[in-house]
C-alpha cells in the first residue's frame, strides 16, 4: 500500500507548546496506522511543495494578540498563491486546527478559517483549543486529534 503523507505544521515557541506539538505527532505514528507516513516541521520550514504533496494537514499554533502567530501567518501567505495556482493537488485537502492560548483562541479560530475557506481546504475535525493555565489533560487531546486524523487518513474515510 502507497504511503498516506500527514503533515503536521506546528509553532511551538515554548516547552509546553513543544510537548503538544510531540503529542499529536505520536498520536499520528500509533502502530497501527500502517499506511501513514507523518512529518512535524515548523511553520517556518514549510513550503507549499510540502503542502501539495501531502494527503492531510494538521495545523498548529499559539494564540498571540487575538490572532494566529506570526509563524503561521508568514507560512500563510507564501503557500497561498502557489497553493491556489494547483488546484488538482490543493482544494479540498482535508486539515485541522490545534490553538494553545493562554486565555482564549477564538480569534486565532477565526482568522485561520478565513484563510483556510479562501485555499477551499475541507475541515476534517473541530478546532482543538487547549486553553488557560496549561493542563497535563491537554496532552492526551492531541494525540487523541493526531490518532484520530492518522486512522481516518488510513482508512481513506477523508
Ligand atoms: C506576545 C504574546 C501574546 C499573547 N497573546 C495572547 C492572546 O491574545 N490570547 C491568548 O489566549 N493568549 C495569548 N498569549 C499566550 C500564549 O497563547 C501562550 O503563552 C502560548 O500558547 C504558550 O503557552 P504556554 O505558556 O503553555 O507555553 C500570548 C503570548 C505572548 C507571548
Amino acid at each position: 500500500m502507497s504511503h498516506r503523507k500527514l503533515l503536521i505544521v506546528a509553532h511551538t515557541p515554548s516547552p509546553n507548546t513543544s510537548i503538544l506539538a510531540e503529542a499529536i505527532f505520536d498520536g499520528t505514528k500509533t502502530a497501527e496506522i500502517g499506511s501513514v507516513k507523518s512529518t512535524l516541521v515548523s511553520p517556518f520550514d514549510c513550503n507549499a511543495e510540502m503542502v501539495l504533496e501531502s494527503d492531510a494537514l494538521i495545523l498548529f499554533t499559539t494564540e498571540n494578540f487575538g490572532y494566529m502567530s506570526g509563524a503561521l501567518k508568514d507560512f500563510f501567505e507564501r503557500i497561498y498563491y502557489p497553493c491556489l495556482e494547483q488546484p488538482d493537488k490543493n482544494e479540498a485537502t482535508p486539515f485541522a486546527l490545534v490553538i494553545r492560548a493562554g486565555l482564549d483562541g477564538t480569534g486565532t479560530d477565526i482568522a485561520v478559517h478565513k484563510i483556510t475557506s479562501g485555499l477551499k481546504w475541507r475541515e476534517v475535525h473541530e478546532t482543538l483549543i487547549c486553553k488557560g493555565d496549561f493542563k497535563d489533560e491537554f496532552i492526551a487531546q492531541c494525540e487523541t486529534l493526531g490518532l484520530t486524523i492518522a486512522a481516518s487518513l488510513d482508512n481513506d474515510i477523508f
